[in-house]
């Protein structure tokens, strides 16, 4: 490494000092070449930093000439610190010239490429939640407010959760309503569930004997032909109460509360008397058509009424399996789709739109 002080040194091996008087001179002025040379070749800012601190720090190269002069014979130190002064005050000027040329070049460049670095950044965009959470979340409050808590049961369930407890037996004719997927290897004993319901015997389970009151939200699966209408995934939200003394009157309050918090409190609601094997008496919920307005439509299929839950009174058997005393106890549960309720809320017309991930189709909910 170039050392400006070789020599200069008191003993050191090569005394140039002692033979020749103003050695001195020659490093000094050799520094200040070398030391320039280097400044010219820093191309940004922090060069130039690294070379102030290996010139002018406190361990740089100046600064330790400096500090040796106070070795050098007597009658030559004043002319040798005034020099070295001298450089010093050329190499710091030299630097303050260089920086400034080098922030200037880097907002040269900004503005060639015609960037403001006075304007603010551009704030990354901001996702947004899928319509299919958002319409969870708004059933989700809805229930809540009335005292309902969130249960969360498997997606990949058991024939005998899916169907047996629930009073749908081997060979059912029942079974028809719901296309299953199987897991291969199971023979046929592990399924997708087909719909939220295996979820009201995992609760129940859970909380017997106390009094329940939950959802049970989450994808099923139904191995269905994919059209407008059907998908082969699809959420539903599932709904129990058990309880002393509830009736159908507490089912009929709580679903027709609930439609018209989901879609305005002018909302025509009626209930119509239909059969699933876990609940007894068991109906299904319409509203009045909200495209059509009750005057029929394509969506209505011309009735004036929307299909939007099943539900019913718990089945005992189902009380039974789940650990309560059908004697004591009674209790109600329905089951929606959520995507049908958010087409008819946003006027979508095809199912197939929430799950094939098309920004243009995301971005207009939220
Ligand atoms: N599980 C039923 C279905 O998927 C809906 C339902 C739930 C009906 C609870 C009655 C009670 O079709």
């Amino acid at each position: 490494m170039y050392d400006p002080l070789r020599g200069l040194r008191r003993g050191s091996s090569v005394s140039i000092v002692a033979r020749r008087s103003d050695e001195w001179k020659i490093y000094l002025d050799d520094l200040k070449t070398r030391a320039l040379g280097d400044l010219e070749k820093a191309s940004d800012v922090e060069a130039a930093e690294a070379w102030r601190i290996a010139y002018l720090g406190r361990k740089g190269r100046l600064t330790h000439v400096l500090r040796g002069i106070s070795e050098l014979p007597p009658d030559q130190r004043p002319a040798a610190g005034k020099r070295a002064n001298e450089i010093k005050a050329d190499l710091t000027a030299a630097l303050a010239d260089k920086t400034a040329e080098l922030k200037a070049a880097v907002l040269q460049a900004a503005e060639a490429e015609q960037l403001d670095v006075t304007l603010p950044g551009r704030s990354p965009p901001l996702g947004r939640l899928h319509l299919t959470t958002q319409t969870l979340r708004e059933m989700y409050e809805i229930f809540a407010r009335m005292g309902f808590q969130i249960f969360e049961s498997p997606e990949v369930e058991t024939d005998e959760y899916n169907f047996q407890l629930l009073n749908i037996p081997h060979g059912h004719p029942a079974r028809d309503m719901w296309s299953s997927f199987y897991i291969e290897g199971t023979d046929d004993q592990v399924l997708l569930r087909t719909h939220t319901s295996p979820g009201q015997i995992h609760a129940m389970r859970r909380y017997a004997p106390e009094p329940i009151r939950v959802i049970l939200p989450g994808k099923c699966y139904r191995y269905e032909q994919i059209s407008p209408r059907y998908d082969i995934q699809f959420y539903q939200i599932e709904g129990l109460a058990v309880g002393e003394a509830i009736t159908m009157a507490d089912l009929k309050g709580t679903l027709i509360e609930f439609a018209r918090q989901l879609f305005g409190r002018q909302v025509e609601a009626r209930f119509r008397a239909s059969y699933f094997p876990f609940t007894e008496p068991s109906a299904e919920l319409d509203i009045e058509c909200i495209i059509c307005g009750g005057s029929g439509c394509r969506v209505c299929k011309h009735t004036g009424w929307l299909e939007i839950l099943g539900a019913g009174m718990v089945h005992p058997v189902v009380l039974e399996n789940g650990g309560y005393d059908p004697a004591q106890f009674s209790g109600f549960a329905f089951g929606m789709g959520v995507e049908r309720p958010a087409m008819l809320k946003y006027g979508i017309e095809d199912i197939r739109y929430f799950l094939a991930n098309d920004l243009r189709f995301l971005e207009q909910f939220g």
